[in-house]
């Protein structure tokens, strides 16, 4: 059994993929060929904005967003404690300070009741996570950011095709940045990401940005980067584009079946009111999760766990001066989860294998 089954999804969606590959190959334009604005209308289209820019990838994307904003030395940035470390490490790359904001236990998002107390004169955005593939209450956090004049970047990188309250991730707040990395719900097959804005001029500055800082060849009027995304790559994309509304729609389902087979005997993620959930990674929580993880080895069962520490506790972060218990939601979350196996074409006998696999290990070994 595999955690994520990349070779039958392009074993099933092989014709279109090779086509689009060899239309590349064909033409020669590796680097800004004609799919990477096709692909951009297309996501553009999807998400429900007025702008999409393919990026290099879901880390580029962040740090692209930052830039535009004007976000650097001396301002602050909140994000999570309980995230990649992409999060919090590109905040540190613009010269900026992460400042972190602990999660709610329930969908293990920003928590919006400890978000106001955490913003001062120099927080210049907030930069919440839509973990594991469901959105935080935004209304309640683009209420709090528009109050005090700051903006907010959704990191989307998991969250990918979900929705709240009827709009899609990446579409609700000043900016949207996801991934395309190979595990994501819409992964290509190396590296890439994608921005999302409907305020013509930060997209427009966000598209210099990726491209060295300029979008008139030889003029640089922007500290930019090559943040690119290969032609390869959207022509990947846009191959695979047309599956992912019913691969979304089977991620729901084997997640909402996960859920009912085993919220009797462990803590099963909660799909917050108005929301949809694309489970990027189905994740549960006990409290021996390595004891239940090598039980489910033992029967071929694979496990990942995100994040075994939080962000806070890395070495790189220790100057910001934060400890253990500083954010005990977090702390006590990344002790505790472990992630089974979840792609769209998970089958019910290889689920009940896991459910099983699961009951077993829960029921004798942990009980
Ligand atoms: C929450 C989160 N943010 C950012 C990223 C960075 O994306 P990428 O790996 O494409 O740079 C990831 C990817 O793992 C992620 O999970």
């Amino acid at each position: 059994m595999q955690f994520i089954d990349l070779q039958q999804q392009y074993r099933r969606y092989q014709t279109e993929i090779d086509a689009s590959i060899r239309r590349v190959l064909e033409h020669g334009q590796y680097i800004m060929g004609p799919e990477i604005g096709e692909l951009e209308a297309a996501l553009a289209r999807y998400v429900g904005v007025n702008h999409a820019i393919a990026v290099a990838s879901g880390t580029d994307s962040l740090e692209i967003a930052l830039r535009a904003l004007d976000i650097g030395p001396g301002h602050e940035v909140i994000t999570v404690p309980f995230t990649w470390i992409s999060s919090a490490e590109v905040i540190g790359l613009v010269g900026a300070k992460p400042v972190f904001v602990d999660i709610r236990a329930e969908d293990y998002n920003l928590d919006p009741d400890l978000l106001e107390a955490a913003i001062t004169p120099r927080t210049k955005a907030i930069l919440p996570v839509s973990l594991f593939g469901q959105m935080p209450d935004y209304d309640r956090i683009n209420a709090i950011a528009a109050r005090h004049g700051i903006a907010v970047i959704e990191d989307a990188a998991q969250s990918f095709g979900a929705t709240q309250r009827g709009r899609r991730s990446c579409s609700v707040t000043s900016i949207g940045s996801t991934s395309f990395f190979p595990a994501k719900p819409l992964g290509c097959f190396g590296d890439g990401g994608a921005l999302f804005s409907s305020d013509d001029r930060l997209a427009e500055k966000m598209r210099a940005i990726r491209s060295h800082g300029g979008l008139k060849r030889h003029h640089h009027p922007y500290l930019g980067m090559n943040g690119r995304l290969d032609t390869l790559q959207a022509a990947i994309l846009l191959a695979k584009l047309p599956h992912f509304p019913g691969e979304t729609e089977a991620r729901g389902r084997i997640g909402a079946r996960y859920t009912s087979l085993l919220a009797d005997i462990c803590t099963v993620p909660t799909v917050s009111p108005g929301n949809t959930h694309v489970y990027a990674q189905y994740t549960i929580r006990v409290p021996n999760r390595d004891q239940l993880g090598e039980a489910l080895k033992k029967q071929g069962i694979p496990t990942a766990v995100y994040y075994p520490k939080c962000v806070h506790e890395q070495p790189v972060f220790q100057p910001l001066g934060y400890r253990l218990g500083s954010f005990p939601v977090s702390e006590a979350a990344s002790r505790q989860v472990i992630s089974l196996p979840m792609h769209p074409f998970l089958t019910e006998p290889e689920q009940d294998r896991v459910i099983a696999a699961v009951r077993g290990a829960l029921g004798s070994t942990l009980s």
